[in-house]
């Protein structure tokens, strides 16, 4: 019945090992052609439900449907699905062109035909001389690589992959994060990515769900995740956040206003929820969004005025901590390093931050 709104559609999945429950009434539905991905903490699940939609685990409860199909009854071999693992499994035995025909030995194709098909994999995967190398002569982008193309060229309607860049070395990663997009571009098919990296799952994914203890937190695109976090466990777990304590003081159809601990009083956009006066919130608000000063706002901008604890250079940018009355923690401010305006002031020295109401969410 329902299971043809979206080309994955996961309904009410709850998974038990003994009486331990991994994962928690999970629902979601994932569109076709889309980058998907899971991301959460070690332990919160991804993999439980990636295995789950590969068919090496079952639902202790709730319906899988992948192309409209339910999957209950449909052994792994049989689901329109491959997946990645984050340990090239590929066999070091053989070279490259074996690696990649691997799963085509089961099918009665003509050599030509196979030939074709896996010239067209290393073109695509951007390795097109490498076909008889040995998988042990490779390095660890490129093992990953002939996992892809492996896992491809049986042209599964989902791609399921299992932190696949994980193993690899920052730069590397990077690298391979921007050649794993423009690839499932290029073929359109379903991806369904686990990764803990919020930078990761940010730079690749239409969209993410994040996951903490077997339960989906927010399901939302990269922009909303960050600018409309739903929570304060989302909030700080992409990116970094400043959290104030609130306390509202009142609400019309489009603003409520808060009055917040060490900032005073925000209006902040907010047609959602409802709220009553003098009810506790938080207020979140990101580095970036502050603007740090040497001196106060002559234009009548609203700010506050603190005291720099401590500054850290980070090349492009720098982070500041700023201490202001009535609010314990430092206040986190973040500032590209321009040629013209860098921020110059001592620790200890008095500063004024300021920022846009609008850039505030509210908590409950
Ligand atoms: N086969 C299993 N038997 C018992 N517990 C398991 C099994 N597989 C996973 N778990 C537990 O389920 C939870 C989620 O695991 P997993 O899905 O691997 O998390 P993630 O991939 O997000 O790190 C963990 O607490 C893990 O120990
Ligand atoms: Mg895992």
């Amino acid at each position: 019945m329902s299971g043809n709104n979206g080309f994955i559609s996961i309904q009410n999945v709850d998974k038990y090992f003994g009486s331990f429950q991994a994962i928690n009434d999970v629902s979601m539905t994932v569109g076709h052609g889309e980058f998907f991905s899971l991301l959460g903490a070690s332990g919160c699940g991804k993999t439980t439900l990636l295995r789950m939609l590969a068919g090496f685990e079952n639902p202790s409860s709730g319906e899988i449907y992948i192309d409209g199909q339910p999957m209950s009854d449909v052994p792994p071999h049989m689901r329109p699905v491959n997946m990645v693992f984050q340990n090239y499994a590929i066999f070091p035995h053989l070279n490259v062109r074996d690696n990649i025909a691997y799963g085509l030995r089961k099918q009665k194709l003509p050599k030509a035909r196979r030939d074709d098909m896996v010239d067209e994999m290393l073109e695509l995967i951007k390795l097109p001389h490498y076909g008889n190398r040995k998988a042990n002569q490779l390095s660890g982008g490129q093992r990953q690589r002939i996992a892809l193309a492996r896992a491809l060229i049986l042209r599964p309607k989902v791609l399921l992959l299992d932190e696949p860049l994980g193993a690899l070395d920052k730069q590397l990663r990077e690298q391979m994060q921007l050649e794993l997009r423009a690839l499932q571009r290029t073929v359109g098919i379903t991806f369904v990515f686990v990764t803990h990296d919020q930078e990761e799952a940010l730079t690749l994914s239409d969209r993410i769900a994040v996951m903490s203890r077997g339960e989906v937190l927010q399901l939302d695109t990269p922009g909303g995740l960050y600018e409309r976090p739903q929570g304060r466990e989302v909030a700080s777990f992409i990116g970094t956040m400043n959290f104030f304590d609130g306390q509202v003081r009142g609400q019309t159809a489009e603003a409520i206003s808060v009055e917040a601990a060490g900032l005073g009083v925000l209006s902040i956009p907010e047609t959602k929820g409802r709220f009553v006066e003098g009810e506790s919130v938080q207020i979140a608000l990101r580095p970036e969004k502050l603007e740090l000063m040497d001196a106060a706002p002559t234009d009548g901008s609203e700010s506050t005025k603190g005291v720099l604890q401590n500054a850290a250079y980070l090349g492009e940018r720098s982070h500041y901590y700023v201490k202001v009355d009535g609010h314990e923690t430092p206040i986190a401010v973040s500032a590209q390093n321009r040629f013209d305006g860098s921020f110059a002031v001592e620790e200890g020295k008095p500063v004024w931050l300021t920022w846009r109401d609008e850039a505030a969410v509210v908590l409950r």
